[in-house]
């Protein structure tokens, strides 16, 4: 068959399919190399549909035979699926197929990690399981009977037979195809049950391989955790009587909400003390969470296309970020959201790869679970929020749950649901669906005295930068929560909520007994860029003073940003004011650890690349990485005796907790300890990497002793003891290659991928070892090139195994306009290298001609 060229999809050409499923009936023979799928369909026509041909996506599949109302029919093949001469009326297309699981490498549809049989359907996966009309607008209920002698047999829904060596399940709730799963294994479960608030007796599972049992309770307690925060938030129930949750070691991504049958990367739900880090746990609550919730964001109602992924991406991931404000530290889950969106979102959204949350078309849709459709998309919802209220957004959830349950729904059905809901109107809000880009906000204000008090005006500017494909760009409705402060930091006026809606707008407060400072954005009450003049004295003011925990932590990280920006450009000494600022904050015992543990993290070299070059300036990674050095070394010696007091005070006793307290505390320990390092040799590092009973003080110190060069013997320690842990040892490659030095890193990267235990085909162990070295940023960057042409010569090398993941990684070189000529020349050769490479993926091709912007 000849290969098509790659087709680009648009939104504006959706048409509904020609026809309704009513019943899906699935078997599945597994066998490893021969697996084989026999499907029976019941098909009606859509009155809704305009006539066409009747056409099943099928990828890779091998036909045996088809029949329409038990007649065989021979349809026409091609690489993207079959057409056939339909019935006019209702008819039952029968298909028997084959696939081979076990040569299927790229993790898409049907395949096998280690010897066990699992799925991956979204977004467009199930064409490789069997012929299907598949898109999200599809919804069917289905059965299927897995036939195999593998002891756990699972599907969605509920079971509803078993025999020797075969297993039956029932789903009720009609599904798209991308929600299908099935499991085969030799697995053991974690099981728990929940009682629904109406009574529903829910079985709950964690299905692990043997010996990974030790790793479920937390998993098993966030999930509960989150089923009863879903009925008391927003009144949601559990569906059915069975929920499953698989580990899976081969995954390309995090996990995958299928209907009652959740699949995870078991780095996103396996955890205990000692394999696991705070920061590990609370990934996993948050993860379970998501997947948990898109039960009725996502599956109860779902997408009418996949243009419209933000509508359970974005909602479900604001519910999760609520969850874990709820279950944790509200200001510290803010300012960590907002630290994971500006280094992701807004990287993305300022260069090559920028496109709107809702994109207008595409080559490859994996390419399109991006930041901006996921993490942008959950601060609109978060805006709405805010613009309507939140007993507005209340009566607006209900609503959509109310109209729209059993829908594929669009972003236009979500928007309505807030305008009925709330009487507003909301088409200039719709603007931030389409439009890409970072909004640049500029603000100037001034003041003038009175007699009955005087009047301070805050003029607002705003602008959104020409993106790829959007030169024009119209101004959009902004929240920005803004509060003042008098200047013995009493708050004059506390938050409120303007509405900007025009390129430039005056807001003015009367009143007012002297000049205040105005504490502006706060809570980050947009995903834009502020702008506005201020100084060293203004911003320590507001570290001190401000009500808001936000734009407390803001004040400090623009304080630091700005002392970085002067020892890069002009060779400045670290300013002693940061440095006293720095001290306040550590010795601040009113303020959670938490808090104090990230107002001590300084910008990372990334954002630091950023800012040096919105500011006019080629950012040089190397400089960067030097300022940044000095810069904590300068903070150690600076404060002293405080940092070993708060690293003894921080210590936390008893046994090993993850909750928010405990890991505030090692937080803040942490940080101490980092400082510490560079003034101590790594005396204490190293006796707290011999002494810890748990992995968050483990890796803590080996990343300390990494940072001074004096790791060798912890990390040779570390893989003898972890050497069978395979979460463990994927810690033990990434944090060699991310923390190794500059000049190092790319020779540190190439002799772990001669490692034995360098499995390439792990997408977890591949991402450790290649995406640790691009997140060093200056190891990334040496000026030889060498590191580039590593990551490139992987990437080349994992296409034809791996498109998903491969294309994932290509962002590596997304910033490559921010860099001098030299580097922009070596990086434009390595993707020239890539793209030219014969039959590489569309997936690939499609990322890399956008890097290029060809
Ligand atoms: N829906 C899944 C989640 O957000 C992620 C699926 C990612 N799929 C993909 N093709 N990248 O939980
Ligand atoms: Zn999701």
């Amino acid at each position: 068959m000849p290969h098509d060229a790659p087709q680009t999809i648009y939104l504006a050409d959706y048409t509904p399919f020609t026809h309704l499923v009513e019943q899906v009936h699935l078997v599945f023979r597994l066998a490893p190399d021969v697996t084989r799928v026999i499907s029976r369909i019941a098909f009606v026509p859509n009155p809704d549909a305009p006539d066409g041909p009747f056409f099943l996506h099928g990828e890779q599949l091998k036909l045996i035979e088809a029949k329409i109302d038990g007649q065989p029919v021979t349809p026409e093949l091609s690489e993207a699926g079959l057409t056939c001469p339909v019935p006019d009326g209702p008819f039952t297309w029968e298909a028997e197929v084959e696939i081979s699981p076990q040569t299927n490498t790229a993790l898409e549809g049907l395949y096998m990690s280690r010897a066990m049989y699992c799925t991956q359907c979204e977004a467009e996966g199930f064409r490789k399981i069997t012929y299907y009309p598949d898109r999200p607008d599809v919804m069917a209920p289905f059965t299927v009977r897995i036939e195999s002698d593998l002891p756990v047999l699972l599907s969605n829904g509920n079971p509803s037979g078993r025999g020797e060596g075969w297993a039956e399940w029932t789903d009720p709730w009609p599904k798209p195809a991308y929600l299908f799963a099935l499991v085969a294994g030799d697995l053991v479960n974690h099981p728990d049950r929940f009682t629904t608030r109406s009574g529903r007796e829910v079985e709950l599972n964690i299905w692990v391989r043997p010996g990974d049992e030790k790793k479920c309770a937390f998993g098993m307690d966030a999930l509960k955790r989150s089923m009863t925060w879903d009925e008391e938030t927003y009144g949601r129930e559990y569906d059915l009587d069975v929920f499953n949750i698989v580990a899976v070691d081969d995954f390309n991504m995090g996990a995958m909400e299928n209907k009652g049958l959740n699949i995870f990367n078991s780095s996103a739900v396996l955890a205990s003390p000692e394999t696991s880090t705070d920061a590990n746990f609370e990934r996993i609550e948050g993860i379970i969470a998501h997947e948990y919730f898109h039960n009725w964001t996502g599956n109860r109602i779902t997408c009418r296309d996949w243009f419209q992924l933000c509508l359970k991406e974005g909602l479900t991931v604001f519910r999760d970020q609520q969850f874990t404000g709820d279950m944790r530290s509200r200001a510290v889950k803010r300012i960590d959201d907002v630290l994971n969106l500006r280094a992701r979102q807004f990287r993305e959204d300022n260069g090559p790869l920028a496109h709107p949350v809702r994109p207008e078309s595409f080559v490859e849709i994996n390419n399109f679970y991006t930041a901006t459709v996921y993490e942008k998309g959950a601060e609109l919802i978060g805006m709405l929020k805010r613009l309507v209220g939140d007993e507005g957004y209340a009566k607006a959830l209900d609503l959509y749950f109310e109209r729209h349950d059993g829908d594929a729904a669009t972003i236009e059905d979500w928007l309505r649901v807030f305008e009925d809901a709330t009487g507003r109107d909301l088409s200039q809000f719709k603007l931030w669906y389409s439009q890409a880009g970072t909004p640049r906000v500029r603000v100037d204000e001034a003041w003038s005295p009175g007699a009955e008090g005087g009047t301070f005006s805050l003029h607002f500017r705003q602008e959104t930068p020409p993106t790829p494909g959007q030169a024009e760009k119209d101004p959009l409705v902004i929240p920005v929560a803004v509060g003042l402060l008098s200047p013995n930091g009493d708050e004059v006026v506390p938050t409120q909520v303007l509405e900007l809606t025009q390129t430039s707008q005056v807001f003015q407060f009367e009143g007012l007994a002297t000049r205040p400072v105005p504490s502006i954005l706060r809570g980050f009450s947009a995903p834009v860029i502020v702008e506005r003049k201020t100084d060293a004295k203004e911003r320590a003011f507001l570290l001190a003073h401000d009500t808001d925990p936000f734009n407390k932590w803001e004040a400090g990280r623009g304080l630091a940003k700005d002392v970085l920006t002067r020892m890069v450009s002009e060779g400045a000494d670290p300013a002693p004011a940061y440095l006293e600022a720095l001290e306040a904050m550590a010795r601040d015992e009113s303020l959670d650890p938490a808090f104090r543990a990230l107002a001590l993290r300084l910008p990372s070299q990334d954002d630091m690349a950023q800012t040096l070059f919105d500011a006019g300036r080629t950012p040089d990674p190397l400089q960067i990485h030097a300022a940044l050095r000095h810069l904590r070394k300068a903070v150690a010696e600076h404060m002293g005796s405080l940092l070993s007091d708060l690293y003894d005070d921080m210590a936390v006793h008893g046994p090993y907790r993850p909750d928010a307290t405990d890991a505030g505390q090692r937080a803040l320990r942490q940080g101490a300890l980092a400082l510490l390092s560079l003034v101590d040799e790594g005396t204490r590092a190293q006796a707290q990497f011999e002494a810890a009973d748990n992995m968050t003080e483990q890796l803590g110190a080996l990343t300390c002793l990494l940072e001074i060069g004096a790791a060798d013997a912890a990390l040779s320690a570390f893989r003898s003891q972890w050497q069978s842990d395979r979460l463990v040892m994927d810690k033990w490659f990434g944090l060699q290659t991310a923390h190794a030095e500059p000049d190092k890193a790319a020779q540190v990267a190439s002799r772990l991928t001669e490692d034995s235990d360098f499995d390439w085909k792990n997408p977890n162990r591949f991402r450790a070892v290649i995406g640790g070295l691009a997140m060093n940023a200056a190891g990334f960057h040496t000026p030889s090139g060498a590191a580039y042409a590593l990551v490139a010569d992987w990437l080349i090398r994992l296409d034809p195994v791996n498109p998903q993941t491969t294309a994932r990684m290509t962002t590596a070189f997304e910033t490559w306009k921010r860099y001098d000529g030299d580097r922009q020349g070596m990086i434009r050769d390595n993707l020239e290298r890539i793209a030219a490479t014969p039959g590489l993926s569309r997936d690939t091709t499609e990322m890399v001609g956008r890097i290029l912007g060809a």
